[in-house]
């Protein structure tokens, strides 16, 4: 176990508990000391009666000395610091010194040899810093010799012991299935889900877990703040938030896909702000959502101009399949922004097509977008037709066969993910995926 912090001390203590024989290393002698005493480097529940029990029956102590470690035993967890610099970035000075120091102890170790990064590093780092660091320094061949696995740590101080034993799930990063299965051996007992990603994913995963929990924490301070002066209680309203568990607590809203938009979400966002701006309440979260989604569009347009084509397709105009309304369809302002910058389009929504034959939207098709109005088409094959570029704009079922309709090297932006097999397509892309 390279490093005895936190991450490091409860790890040593629940696999020592699992009946592993544990060696901790550490530079800091105090900490490696404390261990060899049967003592905790860190106040942590149970931790100090684990460490005490399993370094009198032999089965943790801890070295200064990371080679004397690494040959006596068959894997190696790297829990090393991570430490943020002034700027954000990540000073990976710890983990560079403890690839090198596995690698160098792995150059007189004959047996394969499997490392396990748990620190929390950026996407990239596994691939790029610890594997050629192991290899420089040891001479040895990862996926032949030794295997990496990134398995990021989910345990929270103050709950660790009892985070290790029943994490939210196990993430294995790798691409050497000797090191997976290992790793996948000392996962703990229990129904958590466990799945086996590239080392990017893996690391990735953990920032994602961060920034929405770091995300959820300013919403609901947010929402407080905004509760206070209007003397609502925030939290009878939070726990009436958490109750739905269909939109709210759930996985809906979180793919990357097409703007927000419609007659709700813009319009309530934007009420809600102008409420909280009236009683001098600032609200840098939720006023910057429209930004956000400001940005996402700009991305789409981008996307759009870099294919260099002139004649557009587009297919779905409407905020979602299944609606004719066009309120705020963030569609209609890629397609306004599209015409803007010159290029011909020709557009089609069966659903808004219904409404303009039957009149249902064909008032607000005529005050407000007469001019999105006068390209709709009524057949599919009429938008694809002389088409250079086909833009699917929302989730009708028909576009996702796409690839059937037109030439392979057309292109296709695909903004809401629809289209499930996208090999015969030469030119498909999506926005943020
Ligand atoms: N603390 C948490 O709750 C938590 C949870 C999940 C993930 N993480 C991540 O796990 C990593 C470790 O976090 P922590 O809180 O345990 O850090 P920490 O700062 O408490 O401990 C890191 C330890 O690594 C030691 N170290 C430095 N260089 C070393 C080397 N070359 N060899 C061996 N040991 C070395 C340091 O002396 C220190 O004792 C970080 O990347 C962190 O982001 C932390």
């Amino acid at each position: 176990m390279l490093g005895l912090g936190y991450v490091g001390a409860v790890s040593s203590a629940c696999l020592a508990k699992d009946g592993h024989t544990v060696i901790g290393v550490d530079p800091n002698q105090v900490k490696v000391d404390l261990i060899n005493a049967g003592q905790s480097p860190i106040v942590e529940d149970d931790v100090a009666e684990m460490v005490s029990q399993y370094v009198s029956e032999g089965r943790l102590s801890a070295t200064t000395d990371a080679t004397e470690a690494i040959q006596q035993t068959e894997l190696a967890f790297v829990c090393v610091g991570t430490p943020g610099q002034d700027n954000g970035a990540l000073d990976f000075t710890y983990l560079e010194r403890a690839s090198t120091n596995i690698g160098a102890a792995l150059a007189d170790v004959d047996g394969y040899y499997t490392v396990v990064v748990r620190s929390t590093v950026l996407p990239g780092t596994t691939r790029n810093i610890v594997i050629p660091a192991i290899e420089k320094a040891s001479g040895r061949t990862h996926g032949v010799d030794f295997g990496v696995v990134m398995n990021p740590e989910f345990l929270r101080e103050a709950s660790a012991v009892a985070d290790f034993y029943n994490p939210p799930k196990v993430v294995i990063g790798t691409e050497v299935e000797r090191s997976a299965d290992i790793v996948r051996s000392l996962a703990p007992p229990g129904d958590a889900p466990l799945v086996i990603v590239p080392y990017e994913v893996a690391e990735m995963v953990k920032y994602v877990d961060n920034s929405w929990h770091a995300l959820k924490v300013a919403f609901g301070n947010e929402i407080g703040r905004l509760c206070d002066p209007l003397d609502i209680d925030s939290h009878a309203v939070m726990d009436i938030f958490c109750l739905d568990e269909k939109l709210n607590i759930s996985s809906k809203y979180l793919k990357p896909g097409m703007a927000f938009g419609g007659s709700c979400l813009p319009k309530d966002v934007r009420a809600l702000n102008y409420h909280a701006r009236s009683h001098d309440v600032e609200l840098p979260v939720l006023t910057n959502l429209t930004t956000s989604n400001e940005s996402h569009l700009s991305a789409a347009l981008k996307l759009i101009l870099d294919t260099g084509v002139r004649d557009v397709g587009i297919l779905g105009l409407s905020f979602k399949a299944g609606t004719d309304d066009l309120r705020e369809a963030p569609m209609v302002e890629l397609a306004e922004r599209m015409l803007g910058k010159g290029l011909n389009l020709k557009i089609y929504d069966p659903n808004v097509n219904l409404a303009r034959l039957t009149g249902a939207n064909a008032k607000f098709i005529q005050d407000h977008v007469p001019h999105l109005g006068e390209l709709l088409v009524d057949e599919m094959g009429d938008a694809i037709a002389g088409s250079e570029l086909i833009v699917l704009g929302n989730s009708n079922p028909d576009f996702s066969s796409i690839g059937d309709h037109v030439q392979s090297d057309t292109y296709v932006i695909d903004l809401v993910r629809i289209v499930e097999d996208s090999s015969g397509l030469k030119n498909y892309r999506g926005l943020g995926w």
